[in-house]
């Protein structure tokens, strides 16, 4: 490539050694020796030392002082040996030096209100002010350069499959994917709005209609949600779908994506001086673990658990708990969900304080307590231990396979929702005291056989729990149910499935098609087969209470689509941004994407969102008036 260098300044090496090179880049740090001078150039490839000598060329040295901090800099010299005990260890180009010949200013800079250092620490909101600069430092060119490879490593096996990349819209509609959409004015129809997508879910469905077969996107996604470490307003996935599939074939598929984009990163020697944990990693091989959401709730009380710490799994003790002598326990048991985690040898590890603090995060997710008893050669020991006789207490001594000089904590809750989430925080925190959350093991598992259904008792509804268009697993035992919804009288199709003699235990045990995959407690990447049928579609539609009428309205397009002759098709996608954070050991998403919003979604570069034009506004026929906060 032609270009005002012959070299990038990170790449010189010993074997460069007696030729006249140009280097161009930044002028990172500059130290006067007194009739020496070392300038530090950095690149994109690394940072090479520039050497100028009086005794080489003394207007050199002098013209030195007009080079300041970040100055863009052009030199050309000789690679020169240093001297062994001058050599540079820790850089890469440590062995060599350029003796410069001449060099040239090719900007100026003003002084950068951050510093460009890897170890940089301060204020992340003034990072990403000024990010153009954040971008310099080498954590974040690797961490771009790790999801460019990562995005080439995954297009690498799609390609080789036959997928082919296709764009979808981004002035989209909205539809209902569980998060709030971002809109976007049309001027052209007034009053009326697009939606930017959540997912090209329905469009890659399209497409297998289409007949294109094989589809795959490097898709952004637009989703106005509450704000946390993992979430962006705007995300990118790796976006697939594909024809006549069974569950197999895209699992199979996603496995060899994941790992070679997991391999491909380990073995990169781009990526030798990172500590990230992909490096320290095992790497990945196919096939994985698979799981029942089923078993994953039982045994970890999340639909994602980490099982780094599999060893460290949940008891049910709701039989055990319906029959004992403690009320809290006994009447928490009698609707909802007792449950305990039983922490080997660890009964004296754990000072009143730290027991106080768990039983405080507890309380904060809306449990009455969170109970711990020692086990002893006597029995058990602990504030609560007196409610249980002798027989009670060897039966959950039993019950948890425990021995003495164990700790047991129980939480029950008559929402079995407060004892998951209870339970899951719990088992998070033992496990990191119990040190099993190395990051660069990679635990790897499907979760499969997800409910078709979650029922939010705030609403009397039911929802999709991965979304409407995934394909139930007994959808003759589906199709009865919409029957009797259609045919029943009561508002909410859940009032009429129970009018109609169905109950909501049977309703929230069908299962459906989705497919998720979890890495370390992370889910990074979720799909499904889809529902093919418009019948079948329909009939998912009617008990999640979307009307013909709103149906056809907001899905018109689909249901004729599907009426079309479509095929049967799934697909799977993977949150990139979620995926390189796991990868990196990041735990912010933030730190892995070139330009994010801030914490509270604002762009702070470029200072957006921002008010505009009246006169744009009226063009649009717009009016703002603000809520009162
Ligand atoms: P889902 O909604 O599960 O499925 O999203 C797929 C993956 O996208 C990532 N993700 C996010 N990453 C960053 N910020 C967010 N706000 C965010 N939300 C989701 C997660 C998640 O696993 N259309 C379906 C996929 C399919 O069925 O094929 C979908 O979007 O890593």
């Amino acid at each position: 490539m032609q270009s005002l260098r012959t070299h990038r300044c990170g790449d010189l090496r010993k074997e460069h050694v007696g030729q006249t090179v140009t280097v161009c880049g930044w002028m990172d740090t500059k130290r006067d020796r007194g009739g020496v001078v070392f300038i530090l150039l950095r690149d994109v490839a690394g940072k090479v030392q520039l050497t100028f000598a009086d005794e080489h060329n003394k207007a050199l040295v002098e013209r030195t002082k007009e080079a300041r901090g970040e100055f863009v800099l052009r030199a050309t010299g000789k690679v020169n040996l240093r001297a062994e005990d001058n050599r540079t260890k820790t850089m890469s180009t440590g062995d060599v030096e350029i003796i410069v010949d001449d060099f040239e200013i090719l900007n100026t800079a003003v002084t950068p209100a951050i510093e460009v250092r890897d170890d940089l620490k301060c204020d992340p909101e003034l990072r990403l002010k000024h990010r153009f600069i954040d971008l310099r430092r080498r954590p974040m060119q690797a961490m771009l350069q790790a999801r460019a490879k990562a995005i080439s490593a995954a297009r690498q096996v799609l390609d080789g499959e036959g997928f082919i990349e296709i764009e979808t819209p981004i002035l989209y509609k909205r539809t209902p994917e569980g998060a709030r959409d971002f809109i976007v004015p049309s001027r052209a129809y007034q009053g009326q709005f697009y939606a930017l997508p959540q997912s090209p879910q329905l469009f890659k469905q399209l497409c297998m209609i289409s007949g294109l077969d094989r589809y795959y996107q490097i898709a952004r996604c637009f989703r106005d949600e509450d704000k946390r470490a993992d979430r962006q307003p705007e995300f990118t996935q790796i976006d697939i779908e594909v024809s006549f599939p069974t569950r197999d074939t895209v699992m199979a598929l996603f496995e060899r994506v994941i790992a070679n984009i997991v391999n491909s990163l380990r073995d990169d020697p781009r990526f030798a001086d990172q500590a990230w944990p992909v490096r320290k990693s095992a790497g990945l091989t196919p096939p994985f673990e698979r799981m029942t959401y089923e078993q994953a709730m039982a045994d970890y009380s999340i639909d994602r658990p980490d099982l780094r710490s599999r060893e460290l799994k949940l008891t049910d003790l709701t039989q055990w708990a319906k029959g004992c002598s403690f009320n809290a326990f006994k009447g928490a048991a009698a609707t909802g969900l007792v449950k305990g985690l039983r922490c080997p040898g660890m009964a004296e590890q754990f000072s009143t304080g730290q027991l106080k603090n768990l039983e405080r995060d507890a309380k904060g997710m809306g449990a009455g307590g969170l109970a711990n008893l020692k086990v002893t050669a006597a029995g058990l020991d602990g504030a609560i231990a007196k409610f249980f006789p002798e027989a009670e207490q060897k039966a959950l001594i039993a019950a948890f396979g425990a021995q003495p000089g164990d700790l047991l904590f129980i939480c029950a809750h008559a929402k079995e929702k407060v004892t998951h989430a209870v339970m899951h925080n719990l088992r998070l925190h033992v496990a990191e005291r119990l040190g099993l959350n190395d990051p660069s093991k990679f635990a790897v598992a499907w979760v499969i056989d997800f409910p078709l259904f979650e029922y939010r008792e705030e609403d009397r509804k039911l929802f999709a729990s991965h979304h409407p268009f995934t394909l139930a697993q007994n959808l003759p035992r589906v199709q009865e149910m919409a029957a009797i919804s259609r045919k029943g009288t009561g508002e909410d199709p859940m009032d009429r499935l129970l009018a109609g003699g169905v109950k909501l235990e049977e309703v929230l045990a069908l299962r459906n098609n989705q497919y998720d995959l979890v890495v370390n407690g992370v889910e990074i990447a979720g799909g499904s087969i889809r529902m093919h049928r418009t019948d079948a579609q329909a009939d998912v539609f009617e008990l999640i209470g979307i009307s013909q009428e709103e149906a056809s309205k907001k899905f018109g397009f689909l249901l004729s689509a599907l009426s079309h002759g479509a095929p049967p098709h799934g697909g799977i996608a993977s949150g990139v941004d979620r995926l390189i954070m796991l990868l990196l050991g990041l735990d912010n998403i933030q730190d892995v994407i070139a330009f994010p919003k801030s914490a509270t979604g604002r762009d702070l570069m470029i200072d957006t969102p921002n008010e505009v034009e009246p006169a744009l506004l009226k063009d649009l026929a717009i009016s703002v008036q603000k809520n009162e906060q």
